[in-house]
């Protein structure tokens, strides 16, 4: 396993400390969600009892095929916790995540717990979001008129940037689980995130962005000299 990969795993395992028997848990989306999945995978396998709500089909894929057992946020709305990667960890725990292209199911599994707890290499960590491009989930209609509206919402909160329709590794337009598209914006630092988030919230077409505000408690962070446990507030 590479070092990065060692890191991630790191952070995964101590975020499975946190888990106890009889706890719903959200189940984060990305590679280093993997390495939560798997080591929770192997503490099922020993007996313990928790219940995961996948924030991804890919999740509950791999959920699936190690045993965990799975619900819907329709039969258990209320997690005891969710654990999940990030593209970039600002300050206040703020986030910029979508990059794997779950961020809609990943923001509404996070709302549904009552904590959020973040797993990432410290190559994460950031003064400054947004040199991670922003994810911008859009509908399937009207492409290029909330492309114009996400512009104006942008500048009004001081961004601005290419926009880029994502497309998968084989060349074709990226759908989300939901049946959207993703728009990366490229806006460089982003001055003051939660502006721009309320701005993004009232274009009409966007479904959901990548800036995960105020929803992380802790995010364990993984570099050469150990795993760093960041509290927001
Ligand atoms: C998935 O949509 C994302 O929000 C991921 O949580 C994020 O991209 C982090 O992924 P990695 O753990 O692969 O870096």
């Amino acid at each position: 396993m590479s070092d990065a990969e060692l890191l991630k795993r790191e952070a995964a395992a101590r975020a499975l400390d946190l888990v106890r028997s009889g706890m719903k848990l959200g189940l984060g989306t990305g590679s280093t969600a993997r390495h939560l999945v798997e080591l929770l995978g192997a503490r099922v396998a020993e007996g313990l009892d928790v219940v995961g709500v996948p924030t991804s089909e890919a999740t509950r894929k791999q959920a699936e095929a190690l045993g965990i057992p799975l619900g819907t946020l329709d039969e258990y709305p209320a997690l005891d916790l969710c654990i999940d990667g990030a593209d970039e960890v600002g300050p206040d725990l703020a986030l910029i995540k979508g990059g794997g292209g779950a961020l809609l199911r990943e923001k509404i599994v996070a709302s549904a717990a009552q904590q959020m707890i973040v797993i990432a290499d410290a190559s994460k960590k950031v003064d400054t979001l947004g040199k991670f491009p922003l994810p911008i989930e859009v509908v399937d209609f009207g492409v290029a008129a909330i492309r114009r509206g996400i512009d104006k919402a942008a500048r009004a909160a001081g961004c601005h940037g290419l926009l880029t329709l994502r497309r998968g590794a084989d060349g074709h337009v990226f759908v989300t689980d939901q049946g959207h598209l993703i728009l990366d914006a490229a806006y460089g630092a982003i001055a003051d995130p939660a502006l721009l988030a309320a701005r993004l919230a009232e274009v009409p077409g966007v479904v959901e962005h990548g800036l995960f505000i105020g929803l992380a408690s802790r995010v364990m962070l993984a570099g050469p000299g150990g795993v760093t446990v960041l509290e927001r507030g």
